[in-house]
């Protein structure tokens, strides 16, 4: 079986592809994954071949789509900091990457299953205290706005018979390795590994501000797992609150403190960022994940889980 998965050369894609070609009781195993990014996989793995080229080139996007794919897992993208800062880049990658991976999808014997990768910036207030599973998109961002547009398109081609969609709304997550990334959510990973290797570490948000956060482990999980969920389990609705639990900065500290104590809990300092604070305060703190749970996808704990998987993973 030959998978496919943009953005596999980034942190969950890279995570995904080792979870796909390892196999698990529910999902059969990857004979070979083609990572399309523009980099290259880091994997060292011969069942990995890498298509190096941007989503966005229509040219490049057609060869990749080889003949014998029968599952796409759809992550590359420009993310919430770098979309604000550069609109039209976002379009061009968000919205033209994923129209250019659906045309070529046009192309394969018959509709594979496609996951997108979507985001809670979709939403946007006014916010319920706990996001149903049909509030209407609303996005307070230009990340958000694309990656609705890109939804409606995961949407119509699978209206049209032309994949077989599912467009996973993926909380942030946290407690991720590595360094600060252009996310505006980047923070919620920074005031836990910054401190963590003696590092000073800003929150730029209130403390009190409610986040939806997945550890990397569940979501791994979760993207994975929208890749077997049967049509008639899913039904006509084709878009999926993943599961997250409801932590604010404040929680994340207290749980850091705990594991690592409070000089460490000192390196973080609260300095708020307007534009941040106004982007982040407008993504949802809450949902309702009933569905996703009866279909199988998977949940996290709380805060302390979260800094002990990091904590696991880093040694
Ligand atoms: N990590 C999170 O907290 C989070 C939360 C919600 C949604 N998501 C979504 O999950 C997906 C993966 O996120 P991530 O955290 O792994 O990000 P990442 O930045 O680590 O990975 C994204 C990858 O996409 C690639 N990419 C960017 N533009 C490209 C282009 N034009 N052509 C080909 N490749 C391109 C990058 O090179 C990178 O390897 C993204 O779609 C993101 O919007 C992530």
């Amino acid at each position: 079986m030959t998978m496919l998965v943009t953005g596999g050369a980034g942190f969950l894609g890279t995570r995904l592809i080792q979870r796909l070609l390892a196999g698990t009781a529910q999902v059969q195993a990857a004979t070979r994954v083609i990572c399309v990014d523009q980099v290259a996989s880091p994997l060292a793995d011969a069942r990995v071949v890498s298509h190096v080229g941007s989503i966005a080139d229509p040219g490049f996007v057609a060869t990749a789509v080889e003949p014998d794919v029968t599952a796409i897992w759809h992550l590359a993208a420009v993310l919430s900091g770098q979309s604000d800062a550069e609109p039209d880049l976002a379009l061009t990658v968000n919205v033209g990457g994923t129209q250019a991976l659906l045309e070529a999808c046009r192309r394969l014997a018959s509709p594979p299953r496609f996951v997108f990768a979507s985001t809670i910036a979709v939403f946007g207030r006014p916010l319920p205290d706990v996001v149903p599973e049909d509030l209407a998109l609303r996005p307070a961002s230009t990340y958000g706005t694309t990656k609705a547009i890109a939804e409606l398109l995961v949407l119509e081609a699978t209206r049209r018979g032309v994949v077989d969609g599912l467009a996973c709304r993926v909380p942030t997550v946290s407690v991720r390795p590595g360094q600060p990334n252009s996310a505006m959510s980047s923070f919620v990973s920074g005031i836990v590994r910054e401190p963590l290797a003696g590092v000073d570490s800003v929150c730029p948000v209130p403390l009190d501000t409610r986040l939806w956060v997945a550890s990397p482990a569940t979501t791994t999980a979760n993207l994975a797992h929208a890749g077997v969920v049967g049509p008639e389990a899913l039904g006509p609705v084709r878009t999926l609150n993943l599961p997250g639990v409801t932590l604010t900065p404040a929680d994340l500290l207290d749980s850091l403190e705990r594991a690592a104590g409070p000089t460490t809990r000192a390196l973080v300092r609260l300095a708020p960022d307007a534009r941040i604070s106004t982007v982040v305060g407008s993504w949802p703190g809450a949902f309702d994940v009933s569905r996703a749970l009866a279909l199988g996808f998977t949940i996290d704990r709380d805060a302390d889980a979260l800094v002990a998987q990091y904590l696991a993973e880093r040694v």
